[in-house]
């Protein structure tokens, strides 16, 4: 067996153990560990949160203080604590006026997108529908989270690749690109991590 399959049975295995629905969530650990997203009480946006691995997650980091709202297209397939609200919904036409008020008068501490479309088999055509995703993901951002806030999604990296990075540059203080070692070695994501939104503004149009 390859040393690659070793390490994604390895974090398989290791998931199954800890009761998480999916491996994803090793990635959300490693960034978590790195720069420090959450802290108790926050509020935090998943999207893409099915199967729930990330959910978990993050609703054990923030506490019963905290509130998670998780959104997807599927169901999640995991029992998840009160402080979670899931809604199932296609990103790309959610109304956003429906998930601000959910974080009172501040704002999202942080919002995060592990969105990723069905594979076609052709890299080009994924590149683009995972562009469009991640740009979705930090329109939502950038209208949800206070100043201050942070953002992570992720991005099939391709030609539109530095375009997303710069917008990101543009709405955060601080720009972070991570690949985490658990995402597999052919696999080409990567997540684009902005720390500290700016206050907000006018949205300029990356597309
Ligand atoms: C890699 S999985 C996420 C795994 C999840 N973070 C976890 O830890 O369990 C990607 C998810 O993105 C969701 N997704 C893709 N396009 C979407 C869209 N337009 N709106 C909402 N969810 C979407 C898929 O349904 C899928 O559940």
């Amino acid at each position: 067996m390859c040393a690659e399959r070793r390490r994604q049975d390895h974090f398989a295995r290791r998931a199954k153990q800890e009761n998480y629905p999916a491996r994803s969530i090793y990635k959300l650990e490693e960034i978590d560990k790195r720069i420090h997203l959450f802290r108790r009480g926050d509020k935090v946006v998943d999207l893409g949160a099915s199967p729930g691995s990330w959910t978990l997650y993050i609703s054990d980091k923030v506490g019963s203080t905290g509130l998670v709202v998780a959104i997807d297209r599927n169901p999640l397939t995991v029992g998840v604590p009160g402080h979670v609200t899931y809604l199932q919904a296609n990103a790309l036409e959610l109304d956003v006026g429906a998930v601000r008020p959910m974080s009172g008068d501040q704002g999202f501490d942080a919002v995060v997108s592990d969105m990723a479309p069905r594979t076609s088999g052709n890299k080009f055509v994924d590149q683009s529908r995972s562009f469009e995703l991640f740009v979705r993901a930090l329109e939502l951002g950038a209208e949800l989270l206070r100043p201050g806030g942070h953002f992570v999604g992720k991005i099939f990296q391709g030609e539109d690749f530095e375009k997303a990075r710069d917008r990101v540059r543009q709405l955060f203080a601080t720009c972070k690109i991570i690949r985490p070692r658990s995402v597999r070695s052919e696999s080409y994501e990567i997540y684009v991590v902005g720390l500290g939104r700016k206050q907000s503004g006018p949205i300029p149009r990356i597309m």
